[in-house]
């Protein structure tokens, strides 16, 4: 466990190169947060300054991530405020680009109370089966007796009400959202927040906010009782609005879906760099419809080539589209069923990546 005043000590080490001052005591450094084994802030330094101020990031960067016990750090050097953008679709991010949106990012968020493990499932390309995916393997990992939270970040085109029968506004308590349960699972998504139907378009900032509050005033869990796997369904792509995503969501590790084909490959190519980038794990690559249409066996290829874990594929089958549509996910409408015993070997896979 990291505590706040050492982290404060070796903070205030360095030198703000303006003011002779330790970053802390000069208050260079804000929106410090420190948890258990993680610690993040952001400077904000004029244009003209960022020149200066890089190596003083790195170098913060490094003494934080040279305590023993740091897992996660995050320095984020911002040189001027965000303005509003609309969202990019980019086909491919150029590392100048992501470390260009990098230091204009807000300070990270905290993590959100009582939830232990935070998992992305994401897909380079849009309709590959990624929210399929990420409620099915909910339901697999709460059959492995967890306790189990989906969360629906897919701004564009939220589908868990749709994939779960849920309906209606989530409750507040005490200043938080109650989420909603559906086959033991706990479950929020932008979908509950506006009505399904409305017309999603999100710029980044909006995107990226709604996503935050969803994640961090969710009563995902309690003291008494922890969640231990959030997973969340990210919106398709590669853009800015993704990286924002991630970049402010606390992630453990991530799923990438891709179909066999070769163009869907190179987009999974891009998400994992995309979470290279940030430092999140690829806990692996799952095949999804594999069959006559898409053939198969491309994304275990792809998989070797990233150095990540392979988890498996799951083919083109009537049971799973029914299941979406009738709100009942195939792993909880046919626990016995082929789909279900595949999804329970990528739980086991991700379980114990995860440390659950
Ligand atoms: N293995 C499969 N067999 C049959 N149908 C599938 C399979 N996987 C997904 N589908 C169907 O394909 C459609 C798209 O799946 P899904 O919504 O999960 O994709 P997505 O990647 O989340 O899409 P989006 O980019 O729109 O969020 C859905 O109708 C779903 O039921
Ligand atoms: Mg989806």
């Amino acid at each position: 466990m990291i505590d706040r005043a050492s982290v404060i000590t070796v903070l205030d080490a360095i030198l703000d190169p303006k003011s002779g001052q330790g970053l802390v005591a000069s208050g260079l450094a804000k929106g410090l947060t420190v948890a258990d084994d993680r610690a993040g802030f952001a400077m904000e330094v004029p244009v003209a300054d960022a020149a200066l101020y890089a190596p003083v990031r790195d170098a913060a960067e490094a003494a934080l991530r040279a305590m023993p016990g740091m897992t996660r750090v995050s320095v984020i050097l911002t040189a001027e405020a965000a303005p509003a953008q609309e969202p990019r679709r980019t086909a491919g991010l150029s590392s100048a680009a992501i470390d260009q949106t990098r230091a204009k990012a807000p300070v990270p968020t905290d993590r959100p109370a009582h939830v232990r493990r935070v998992l992305a499932v994401a897909s380079g390309k849009g309709g590959v089966g990624k929210s399929t995916v990420a409620v099915n393997l909910a339901a697999a990992l709460s059959a492995r007796g967890l306790s189990v939270g989906v969360l629906d970040a897919d701004v564009y085109g939220p589908s868990l009400p749709t994939m779960l029968g849920l309906s209606g506004k989530p409750g507040y308590e005490d200043g938080a959202i109650v989420p909603h349960e559906a086959f033991g699972l706990k479950a929020m998504s932008v979908g509950l927040l506006t009505g399904a139907g409305d017309a999603m378009v999100w710029r980044g900032p909006m995107a990226s906010q709604a996503l935050t509050q969803m994640l961090t005033q969710t009563r995902w869990g309690t003291q008494a009782q922890p969640l231990d796997v959030l997973v969340v369904d990210l919106p398709p792509g590669t853009g800015d609005v993704q990286l924002t995503l991630i970049q402010k969501t606390p992630l453990d590790g991530a799923v990438i879906v891709s179909t066999p084909q070769e163009v869907a490959l190179a987009d999974a190519r891009r998400a994992h760099a995309l979470f290279q980038k940030v430092n999140v794990p690829s806990l692996g690559l799952i095949e999804n419809m594999t069959g006559d249409i898409f053939g198969r066996g491309g994304a275990e290829a792809e998989a070797a080539r990233l150095e990540i874990p392979y988890l498996g594929d799951l083919p083109l089958t009537a049971a799973v589209r029914q299941g979406g549509d009738a709100g009942t996910p195939v792993v909880i409408a046919e626990p016995d069923g082929d789909v279900a015993h595949r999804f329970a070997g990528f739980a086991e896979a991700v379980a114990g990546a995860l440390g659950l």
